[in-house]
């Protein structure tokens, strides 16, 4: 019998069709709506391998009684859906798909910056909308981009993509990171500040970090208002890092001028979310690494990584490395 595959999305047929000549592939057949969980649960029973979106919450209920499972790919260079001591315990592979989104993603960054900063969004509504009427002084009059301070929080390889474009703008660049970057300091003539530093000196905080029991809720009240009155808040990492009720308080009240975000703490939102009541939110639906070329790489990516485990090889982007001792791989 063939090992046993379940994607839980759909995916383009010429992705999967390296697959489908060795596995047994079942996949969730929507695109947009997400497998329900008890679909989820059932299929993971008897999968050998997932291949998961970030939407799907792969916790020890779901890894109990998969007891076929051998790996996990997901779509995503975040696993924060995954509980990744529950999947080493079971020799279970997680992988995900870093380095072939870096640069899409450091590319949406800095659009949605840019967008943020100047009123683009608004902007662009005024005209399709028949609502602009003339040229005036201020009309639509937003912040600089350049030769302000932009701060990093998490400086992983999206954050130094990001330092890389905000140097082409002559920023000046701050950074916090769990550790220092002494070679992206060199190179990009980036700062490492402590995170307080960071948020009162910096004109655009960008929030890049990972979601974990550290980062959860980062972002408070008290945060927001030892940033500048100007600041603009950038979101490209993950919505619960974010106390959002803190974020639309802040905005509302002018302790900071504006926020452009592409996660939130429970997505999708609808119309009826706080935030989007605000001119000056920029809101995107979780595209950072969308592009055709990068969201076909990820794919692939996923593919590679659950072929080399059921064929008895290390994965190329194994995330618990501590997997191999415990797993099928001596
Ligand atoms: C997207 O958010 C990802 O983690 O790839
Ligand atoms: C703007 O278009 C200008 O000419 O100032």
């Amino acid at each position: 019998m063939k090992p046993t595959i379940f994607i839980t999305r759909k995916l383009p047929e010429a992705v999967i069709q390296p697959l489908k000549e060795k596995y047994e592939v079942t996949m969730w057949n929507r695109d947009v709506q997400a497998v329900p969980r008890e679909r989820l649960i059932n299929e993971a029973q008897r999968a050998d391998a997932l291949l998961t979106m970030l939407s799907d919450r792969i916790d020890e209920t779901l890894l109990e009684t998969a007891r076929e499972l051998k790996v996990i790919a997901n779509m995503a260079v975040g696993f924060d859906n995954i509980d990744l001591a529950a999947a080493s315990k079971r020799g279970i592979a997680v992988c995900n798909t870093p380095e072939v989104l870096t640069d899409t993603t450091a590319d949406l960054t800095f659009a949605l910056l840019l967008a943020t900063a100047r009123r683009i969004v608004e902007a662009a509504e005024m005209v399709k909308q028949d609502k602009w009427r003339g040229w005036s002084p201020l009309l639509l009059a937003g912040q600089d981009v350049h030769h302000k301070t932009i701060g990093i929080v998490g400086m992983g390889k999206i954050g130094e993509a990001v330092a890389k474009r905000a140097s082409g703008f002559e920023m000046r660049i701050l950074y916090h990171n769990r550790t220092r970057k002494p070679e992206v300091e060199k190179q990009l003539g980036a700062c490492y500040a402590s995170f307080e530093e960071l948020v009162e000196k910096a004109d655009f905080v960008v929030c890049l970090t990972p979601l974990t029991a550290e980062t959860r809720n980062l972002f408070t009240l008290e945060v927001f208002q030892k940033m500048k009155k100007t600041a603009v808040f950038i979101n490209v990492g993950r919505g619960p890092v974010v106390d959002e009720q803190a974020l639309y308080e802040a905005l509302e009240t002018g302790e900071i001028a504006g926020a452009g975000l592409d996660v939130f703490a429970s997505e999708p939102i609808g119309a009826d979310h706080p935030l989007l009541k605000l001119t000056n939110v920029v809101a995107l639906p979780h595209i950072g690494s969308s592009s055709i070329d990068t969201r076909t790489a990820m794919m692939d990516l996923c593919v590679k990584n659950i072929d080399a485990v059921l064929s008895g090889r290390r994965p190329p982007t194994l995330v618990n490395q501590d997997w191999v001792t415990k797993g099928i791989v001596q």
